[in-house]
Formats: structure tokens, sequence, C-alpha cells
């Protein structure tokens, strides 16, 4: 069946659980891949065991809000994740002020299920989130490639404000050695 947004049942967004932990794990390692664009790859048993780890300790922490999207058969079908950085004015003139800027990351939303309005409606809990910790100022990263993350984000008000490059030390090494 073709799921539409008339027969996408009510998916609903909730705090994420402890039980909800391995099936977000298969998410963030699947957003990795789709990222890297690379085929699908068994996650090392260390590796998932870091990221359950990860998770697990989001749950409890006051600074950092994981949700998921739950579909209306229980299925989890989405999730997105964001902390609360904190910075201090370094300049003498803002005295003690302190900024705070809510980081988005790890939104991953099944295939089936996008363009559905899933990670708006994540979007918009993070948001609540945010603001309940006097946060005026959200930050998140994608990968150039990633059309769809592009055309999400700027539907959503994000607009590209940077540019992170990523070189290979080796290509770093031999650009500077032929500068010599
Ligand atoms: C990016 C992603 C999270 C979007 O989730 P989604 O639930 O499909 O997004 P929504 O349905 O809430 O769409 C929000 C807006 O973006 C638009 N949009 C979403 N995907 C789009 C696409 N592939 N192309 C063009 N526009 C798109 C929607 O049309 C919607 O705008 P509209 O309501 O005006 O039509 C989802 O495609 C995904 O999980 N991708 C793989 C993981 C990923 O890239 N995550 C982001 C990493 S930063």
């Amino acid at each position: 069946m073709v799921i539409t947004r008339d027969n996408a049942g009510n998916f609903r967004i909730r705090k994420a659980v402890q039980a909800d932990l391995p099936v977000l794990v298969d998410f963030l390692a699947r957003l990795a891949l789709h990222v890297a664009g690379e085929p699908p790859h068994t996650l090392k048993k260390e590796e998932r065991k870091r990221l359950m780890a990860t998770l697990r300790s989001s749950l409890s922490d006051p600074g950092k809000l994981l949700v998921v999207a739950e579909a209306g058969d229980a299925r989890l079908v989405g999730m997105g994740y964001l902390y609360v950085w904190r910075n201090q004015g370094i300049w003498e003139q803002s005295g003690d002020i302190e900024c705070k800027s809510g980081i988005i990351d790890d939104v991953w939303v099944e295939p089936n299920f996008r363009k559905l309005g899933v990670s708006s409606a994540i979007l918009r809990e993070l948001v609540a989130f945010a603001e309940s910790q006097g946060i005026d100022e959200l930050i998140l990263e994608y990968a150039a490639s990633n059309k769809e993350a592009a055309a999400t984000w700027s539907k959503l008000g994000f607009k590209p404000t940077g540019v992170r490059a990523a070189a290979f030390t080796t290509v770093v090494q031999s650009a500077l050695a032929k500068r010599r």
C-alpha cells in the first residue's frame, strides 16, 4: 500500500524511552550510510554498544531531548534530537551573558513515511523544548549532497550560514608539500 497523508494514520511524537533504543540505533546506522551514500552494512557490535550508551545517557539529561515518531500500529517511523549548547560571550562588553543554542541532530524518517509531515512534527517538539530552555537559535548540519535535507530545512526556515570542509590528512599533506 502506498502511504499518503490520508492513510498514514495518526502518528504521534513522544519522548524516546529505553525500549526504543535498539530501533533508534538502526535508524542512526542507516542515517550514517545515507549521508555517506554507501550501501547497507552491519554495524559492529562495539559501535552498536557505543551508540546505545550515547542514546541512553541522553534520555536522562535535562539539556537534551530525544523524540520518536510512532505510527498508529506502534511502529517507530522517525526520530530527532536536540541538545542545548552553552557558550559564554567572549567580549568584555557582553558581561556574564550566557549564549545558548539548540543543536539539532539525528533526524531520520523511514522512507515510506517521508513527505507526510513527520519531520515537521518532530521539529515542532524540538522547538518547543528549545523555547522552554530559553533558546532562540537553532543550528543543524547536513551534507551538501543531501538534497532532501536541504529542501526540508529550507522549507522549515533554515538558511546555510557556512561551509564545513573536510579532507584526508594525506591530501592536505600533499598539498602542503607542493607549497614548499
Ligand atoms: C530529510 C527528512 C528528515 C525529511 O523528513 P519528512 O518527514 O519527509 O519531511 P516533511 O514531510 O515534514 O517535509 C517538510 C517540508 O520539506 C519538503 N520536503 C521533504 N522532503 C523533500 C524532498 N525530498 N524534496 C523536496 N522537498 C522535500 C516537504 O515537501 C515539506 O514541505 P511542504 O509541506 O511545503 O510540501 C527525510 O527525508 C529523511 O529522513 N531523510 C534521510 C535522513 C536525512 O537526510 N536526515 C537529515 C539529516 S540532516
